[in-house]
């Protein structure tokens, strides 16, 4: 089965096509990142507007580069929600158009099902089931998952998401925006020990997390160091990097105790804080000391891309899924209220 993939959910365009037999043909992303910059966030309107410009460029630029004639295409995936709703609401009219024009099935995914599936792509994928840490601009949540859509949720953010405390944090020290890239390059010229700051809720029992105290801890100490006269680069990059093992090893704790308590040694990360390369070092060691596997995808593919939503719209339209004629996006949709997923035909690889 052949599938073009749309993502629009926030501030990146994402077109895909993914065959259950070849696998991925081909990818296109354009990123809003340069268009939001000077605002130091996501504007909605401006999102909406752009995705409306990309879109139609990006679908005829993947099918050119697969070779792929529209006759062939089997069913369109689009990110239903949870996002921004005018964003959603250009790939969810799109795909309802294609599909009506193409005479194919439509089928609106979860953008965080996508996040989840995408280490999929890779040539190790994961095997269910597995603990899940799902870290992005939007989430932070710690979920078991035994197949697609079998999903139990077992903790998350009270307050603001890790890549969102990332992006906040990198904002007050006079970074610039998305925040995680920008922390990470600092961290990595950091001195180690100049600072420490707190691991939120690792403390008491449970597997939600809190950053926003972590995030005010940061501001205080930025601004006592500035006070005294020191706003230098190399403080910059000393409180960089203390945050960003604050957060690290904060994850960390909570994905051990996640594992412990699923009895699982399997875990995934997704979402764009998964590409950071701290993170990713910390959990494989700590997998290593419980004979397990940790599984990521490649790093462009940890944050907004259409090959994810592509991929799990495939493993969904084979399960026979496919919406009504009629076109719902979602800013809030609980992952754990999504159908279960068992193939009727073919399997994907
Ligand atoms: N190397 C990195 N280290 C830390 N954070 C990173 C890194 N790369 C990206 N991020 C963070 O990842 C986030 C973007 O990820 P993603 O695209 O998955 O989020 P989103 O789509 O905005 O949110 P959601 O998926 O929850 O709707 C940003 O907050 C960004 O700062
Ligand atoms: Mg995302």
């Amino acid at each position: 089965m052949l599938v073009l993939g749309l993502e629009t959910s926030c501030d990146e365009t994402g077109v895909a096509l993914y065959d259950s037999e070849r696998g991925l043909l081909a990818d296109a992303l354009f990123s809003q990142i340069d268009l939001h910059r000077i605002y130091g966030g996501v504007v909605p309107e401006l999102a909406s507007r752009d995705h409306v410009k990309r879109l139609l460029p990006l679908i005829r630029q993947v099918l050119g580069e697969a070779g792929v004639a529209v006759a062939e295409i089997d069913g369109i995936a689009y990110t239903a929600g949870p996002g921004l709703v005018g964003a959603l609401l250009v790939g969810a009219s799109c795909a309802q158009a294609l599909a009506l024009a193409w005479d194919v099935p439509a089928l609106g995914v979860h953008h965080m099902e996508g996040h989840l599936l995408a280490p999929m792509l890779e040539e190790t994928p994961p095997q269910f089931p597995f603990v899940a840490l799902l870290v992005s601009g939007g989430h932070t949540q710690l979920v078991r998952v035994d197949g697609i859509g079998r999903y139990q949720l077992l903790g998350e953010s009270l307050d603001d998401a890790a890549g969102e405390a990332f992006d906040k944090t990198a904002k007050m020290i006079g970074l610039g925006y998305p925040g995680g890239p920008e922390i990470a390059r600092l961290a990595e010229r950091g001195t180690p020990g100049r600072f420490v700051f707190p691991r939120p809720m690792t403390d008491r029992p449970g597997l939600d997390f809190s950053f926003s105290g972590l995030k005010t801890f940061t501001l205080n100490t930025w601004q006592q160091c500035q006070a005294a006269g020191d706003d230098s680069e190399q403080t910059r990059c000393d409180i960089a990097l203390a945050f960003q093992q604050a957060v690290v090893e904060t994850l960390t704790i909570k994905c051990r105790r996640a594992l412990k308590q699923t009895g699982l040694n399997s875990l995934v990360i997704a979402g764009g804080v998964s590409a950071n390369r701290a993170l990713r070092q910390a959990l494989e060691a700590m997998l290593g000391e419980l004979k397990g596997s940790v599984f990521y995808a490649r790093p462009a593919f940890c944050t907004d891309n259409g090959a994810m939503i592509a991929y799990a719209g495939c493993r969904r339209l084979l399960a026979g899924q496919h919406d009504g004629p009629e076109i719902g996006v979602r800013a809030r949709w609980p992952m754990e209220s999504l159908p279960s997923c068992e193939p009727q035909a073919a399997s994907c690889k």
